[in-house]
């Protein structure tokens, strides 16, 4: 089994995630860390073993790498993915793929036409609240989705934003609690509706927080090509991090997903109910985050086995896109107070 030589660059809060997930993947193993924060970087290196740079490209010209774990800042994703797949380098990226369209699209085209892996991580669909719900939808036991909606409020503070060069910013961020947080909620819902959006109608405001430029708020429907409708509410001004909620009216039964929890009950009274295991606990180290999950490992392990067996991995650059699309539809709508149609 040929063991793929891995580089992750940056090493803020997601960090940890990629770090230890690599650690038990059993064909990979982390030989450079780079990040443009020398004194960060250092450390990581020093905690696992393996070499630093701060100047990606000055890695890749040193190093041997076989994969790019990408964990930057939004605007540096297509750049960075683009320029490792023309070094024939696999890819795998932290949400959102990119901040606009076309370099989700390029990226796609660079990974294609250099033959490596695009990999995106939506670790959410790992949990096992969202298997049971995908798996039961799938298997036509609910019948069709009738309508649905969909619940984002957390908490991000002043110094959430104050404390970071990026975040808050259309230029870096590429938007706020929609292309940042709700994404993850976003992607679920549009993976269980499994169909192209038809049209987005949205709107988005900033209401609370004064020092960002992005929105704080955003809220909206989502029409897909199905019939299906779905609403959406996000905001990131709520007093805690409240579980986020999906519901889906079916034909033959109400979905519900509250926090990682997928809760079924058919119209015959029968229920079916999958949370995450309070077994299944993985030690991310020091500033790992409980929201998070235990999900990374999940999606990491399937992109390495999806590697080495010539396949390709459940979420690609092609199906990570559709859920840029609606970000990127649903900032058009805001901005221009329009229908936006896909
Ligand atoms: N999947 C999830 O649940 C989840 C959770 C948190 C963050 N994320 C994503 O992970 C990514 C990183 O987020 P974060 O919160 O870790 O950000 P962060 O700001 O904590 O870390 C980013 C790191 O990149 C470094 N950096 C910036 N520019 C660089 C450059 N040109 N070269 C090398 N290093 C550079 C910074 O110094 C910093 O250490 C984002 O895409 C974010 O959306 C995903």
């Amino acid at each position: 089994m040929k063991i793929l030589k891995v580089a992750i660059i940056g090493c803020g809060n997601i960090f940890p995630m990629h770090a230890q997930s690599i650690k038990v993947v059993n064909n990979a193993t982390l030989v450079a860390v780079c990040d443009n924060k020398e004194d960060r970087v250092k450390l990581k290196a020093e905690q696992y073993n393996c070499s630093y740079y701060t100047d990606y490209k000055e890695m890749f010209s040193k190093e041997d790498i076989d994969v790019v774990h990408i964990c930057l800042p939004h605007f540096l994703h297509a750049e960075v993915s683009i320029y490792a797949a023309k070094l024939g380098i696999h890819i795998f990226t932290e949400k959102p793929m990119s901040i606009g369209l076309s370099d989700a699209q390029d990226m796609i085209k660079a990974a294609k036409d250099n033959k490596v892996t695009l990999g995106v991580i939506f670790q959410n669909r790992y949990n096992p609240g969202s298997q049971l719900i995908k798996k039961s939808l799938e298997s036509g036991e609910l019948g069709k989705i009738l309508s649905g909606k969909m619940e984002v409020t957390w908490n991000r503070s002043d110094e959430y934003y104050s404390h970071s060069d990026w975040k808050g910013t259309w230029e870096k961020e590429g938007g706020g609690v929609i292309i940042d947080q709700a994404i993850h909620t976003m992607d679920l819902l549009r993976w269980f509706v499994d169909s192209d959006v038809d049209y987005i109608e949205a709107n988005i405001s900033n209401r609370v927080h004064e020092i960002i430029q992005v929105e704080d708020c955003a809220e909206g429907i989502i029409k897909y090509k199905n019939g299906v409708v779905t609403a959406f509410h996000a905001i990131n001004y709520y007093s805690y991090d409240a579980p986020v909620k999906i519901e889906l009216h079916c034909e033959k039964g109400m979905v519900k997903m509250l926090g990682d929890r997928g809760h079924i009950k058919f119209n015959d009274g029968i229920e079916l109910i999958a949370d995450n295991n309070p077994e299944d606990i993985f030690d991310y180290g020091n500033g790992a985050k409980g929201y998070w999950g235990t999900s990374h490992t999940k999606q990491i392990k399937n992109f390495y086995a999806s590697i080495s067996a010539g396949l390709q991995p459940d979420i690609t650059g092609d199906e990570a896109i559709k859920t840029q699309k609606m970000v990127c539809a649903i900032y058009e709508s805001g901005k221009k107070r329009v229908r936006i149609k896909l």
